[in-house]
This record gives C-alpha cells, structure tokens and sequence, in this order.
C-alpha cells in the first residue's frame, strides 16, 4: 500500500539528506510505528507520503501511484486516501468541533445528507458526543487530538498518517489517543505513526521502524521501543522504571485493553484502492 523504494530526500541547502535509501513497504491493515531521535527523519517519511514534500530520488508508491510523477492537480485526492494527524491538532480556531470534523466533507464535496449522517457518528466513535458546539479553544489537547482524529477519518480514508500524535498530550491522555487509533486500526484502516514515545510503543508491540540520521536501522515486528540487543537490562528492571515514570497510578497493564468489541467504524472509501488504482485517479 506505501512503498518505498531506495528513496532518499535532500532538502535544499542541506549538506546532509534528510532521507537516505530509505526501503520500505507497508501493507494494508498494519500498525506501524516510526521512532528515532529528533531529526532522524519522521516527519519527512510522513510529508513524503502526502506529497506535501517530493522525493530526491527513487521511488515511493502510494497506493500503487508513483508520488513523484503525480501532478499537482491530482494531489488533493491523494490526501482524501490518506489521514493526516499531527502534534499540534492543527483544527479551525473559529469553528466548532462539528464544524471543524464537517469542512472536511465539504472541501470534497461530500452531499449535506452525507455530512449529516457522518459528523455525529464519527464524534461519538471518537468519544465526543455531546460536545459538538464547543469551540477548540474549550477543549482539553486530548479533545482537541479526538476532533482531529474524527476529522482525518470521518471520510474513512483507508490509510491514517500520525505525527508524533502524542507529543503535547500527557502520559494517560496519551494512552487514550492511542487506544483510539487502535479501535481505529482494528476497523481495518492502516495507520503509519511516528513517535518518541517509548511507553506507547512498548505498550502496543507493533511493528516498529526505527531511524537515525535518515537511515532505517531496525525493522521489527512486536518491537520495543529501546531494540532487545541495546536495552540489555531485564524486563522486570525496565517496567519498574516505566511504572515510575507514568504519572498517572491508575494507569495498569489494562489501559490499553480493547474497551469494547464494537469497530470504530468500517473502512470502506475505495477498499479496493490497491487493486483498482484508477479509483483514487477519477
Ligand atoms: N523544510 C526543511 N528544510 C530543510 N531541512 C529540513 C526541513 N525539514 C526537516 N529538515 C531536516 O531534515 C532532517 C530530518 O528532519 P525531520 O524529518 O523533521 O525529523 P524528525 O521528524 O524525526 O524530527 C533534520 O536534519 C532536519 O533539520
Ligand atoms: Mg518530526
């Protein structure tokens, strides 16, 4: 569904790539995590894919289409495909959280019956029934990240992007964000999320792509967020120091159980894109 092929990003006036060969495939329906340390090239990997940047050179295909040679004009039905969340929640200050999750439909489109049906469904999928006319700035960050998080996937896009999702929240409002990309993911949407955070990688034990300096240095499913090989002290010793470091006391192995069966929702925007890349093209 992405995949990368020995692409390396130079950004101008850069003596070193921000990217370099970079190979890589994500399927549908995985959970992938991109950890390394600040400035390893996360959020370049996460611009790529959206197009908002270009690669230097080989080849990144998105849904079976080659980035590089996608015209500009067909870019917004790239990013219809493919989520997006960011640190910062990036919403609309001057609407409301309906309004906010709504615009998403209305920049493509989407008929008003079909917005109607959409925007309070994906708000109680999210947890935010009832807060609806609320403006952003009376929200918590972690209501905040929920109102962007409905919005990324309130037209289903089969691919969700995360960028360091966490980053502004605290240690149990991130857990719960990420719970909810998880409920998301097990409705079938594939979801890439770049992160420092070594409490919700090891929580989650899902594959785990590491950077330095631009180069792919580990590729592990089930992976931890410090590698086996390094983090050489015994697991009792590294949950003794992982429960210390959690704020939070409440906050036990459970926290990320699945809280209920019921999927956040099915994926069904251009399910077949792989198989009929014409679809994101019409
Ligand atoms: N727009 C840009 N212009 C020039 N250099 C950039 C730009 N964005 C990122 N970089 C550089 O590319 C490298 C990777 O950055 P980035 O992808 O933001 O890493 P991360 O998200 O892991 O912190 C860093 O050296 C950074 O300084
Ligand atoms: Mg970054």
């Amino acid at each position: 569904m992405i995949r990368f092929e020995n692409v390396t990003k130079r950004y101008p006036n850069q003596s070193h790539p921000a990217l370099d060969g970079i190979d890589l495939n994500i399927d549908r329906g995985e959970f992938v995590f991109i950890v390394g340390a600040s400035g390893s090239g996360k959020s370049t990997l996460v611009r790529l894919t959206i197009r908002e940047e270009v690669v230097s050179s080989g080849r990144l295909l998105v849904g079976g289409h080659d980035l590089r040679k996608m015209p500009q004009r067909k870019v917004p039905q790239l990013r219809r495909q493919v989520g997006t969340i960011f640190q910062d929640f990036r919403l609309l200050p001057n609407k409301t959280v309906q309004q906010n999750v709504a615009y998403a439909l209305q920049v493509i489109g989407r008929p008003r019956r079909a917005i109607r049906a959409l925007v309070p469904e994906t708000l109680e999928l999210v947890g935010l029934a009832g807060m609806e006319k609320r403006m952003p700035h009376e929200l918590s960050g972690g209501e905040q990240q929920r109102v962007a998080i409905a919005r990324a996937v309130v037209n289903k896009p089969p691919v969700l992007l995360a960028d360091e999702p966490t980053g502004n929240l605290d240690p149990a409002t991130s857990l719960d964000i990420v719970q909810l990309l998880r409920r998301i993911h097990d409705s079938g949407t594939t979801i890439v999320m770049a992160t420092h955070d070594n409490v919700i990688v090891d929580e989650m034990r899902k594959r785990v792509v590491e950077l330095e300096d631009g180069v792919i240095i580990r590729d592990e499913e089930g992976g931890s967020y410090v590698p086996k090989a390094v983090d050489s002290r015994d697991r009792d010793e590294r949950e003794a120091d992982r429960a210390h470091d959690d704020h939070d006391d409440d906050h036990d192995d459970g926290a990320l159980a699945p809280q209920e069966d019921r999927p956040i929702g099915e994926v069904h925007a251009l399910d077949d894109w792989d198989d009929d890349a014409e679809d994101l093209l019409r």
